[in-house]
């Protein structure tokens, strides 16, 4: 089983991106993932083109009130979603009532054997740093982290080794890797972003990058897979590359 938490506290690096056509890059190549939207500003949930009733996001979950596999609906493309909604956000405000939440994710995957289903499970965090993040990461076997190559990326960093080194005094450490986005070869902020989180991270810096593709973009416009979208873009490679990156390190088993 693989529970990978799309994580960067740090908002609009490509967490979102890169769950979605993560998902559609297994699916394209037959291994059909559970990718959980545990975002209330529900931007997957949207941009998938999901219609979500008040009880049927995954707030029903954390509730009590629904397994999750009854909340995860198939999408054509054959990923099983279970979709957000404005109402999640009950969760993070509700902190002080509900203590348990961050465990919820984790008991639950377990309770109902989806860790152990073989299915990939793929959640995208939200960049709030409230009990839903948390359990996404009590729950993940891999930390999956976005970093966009600007200016600001390596500040997003610290901030985030901070968090991550408070989730190892609980858990242990956690593998993680760092996936660079938005890099554009050549560029000196992009080369320079990329050579700092070398030195930072090393093995942890995953050698597969998603480059800057207007087509990323555009797929998501669309509402569109990225491989029925732009088959042949570059987009669709550097997902192609960082699925096999990810089977060959052993961080995503199927
Ligand atoms: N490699 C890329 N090339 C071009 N555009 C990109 C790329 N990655 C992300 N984007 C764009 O950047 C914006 C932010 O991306 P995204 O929503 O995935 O970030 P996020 O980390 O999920 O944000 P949030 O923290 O709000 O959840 C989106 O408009 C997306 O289309
Ligand atoms: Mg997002």
């Amino acid at each position: 089983m693989t529970v990978i938490a799309v994580f960067n506290q740090k908002g609009g690096v490509g967490k979102t991106t890169v769950t979605a056509h993560l998902a559609a890059t297994l699916a394209r190549n037959g291994i059909e993932p559970l990718v959980i939207d545990l975002d209330p500003q529900a931007h997957l949930t949207a941009m998938w083109r999901q219609r979500v009733l008040p009880g049927e996001s995954v707030l029903r979950f954390y509730q009590g009130l629904a397994p999750l596999s009854d909340l995860a609906r198939p999408l054509p493309g054959g990923v099983h979603f279970v979709p957000s909604g404005l109402e999640l956000s009950k969760v993070d405000a509700q902190v002080v009532r509900h203590r348990d939440h961050i465990w919820r994710l984790k008991l639950g995957l377990e309770a109902e054997m989806l860790s152990d289903s073989g299915m990939p499970i793929l959640i995208d965090c939200s960049p709030a740093l409230g009990p839903l993040a948390f359990s996404a990461l009590f729950a993940a076997d891999l930390v999956l982290v976005p970093v966009a190559a600007d200016y600001l990326a390596l500040h997003g960093a610290q901030l985030l080794d901070r968090t991550l080194a408070g989730l190892t005094r609980f858990r242990g450490r956690v593998p993680r890797r760092y996936l660079l986005n938005r890099y554009l070869p050549g560029q000196d902020t992009s080369e320079q972003v990329l050579a700092q989180l070398r030195q930072r991270y090393g093995d942890e810096l995953l050698r597969s990058m998603i480059r800057e593709q207007p087509d990323l973009a555009r797929a998501a416009h669309s509402g569109e897979d990225l491989f029925n979208f732009a088959p042949e873009s570059v987009a669709a490679t550097d997902f192609s590359y960082l699925l096999d990156e990810l089977i060959e390190l052993g961080l995503l088993r199927i």
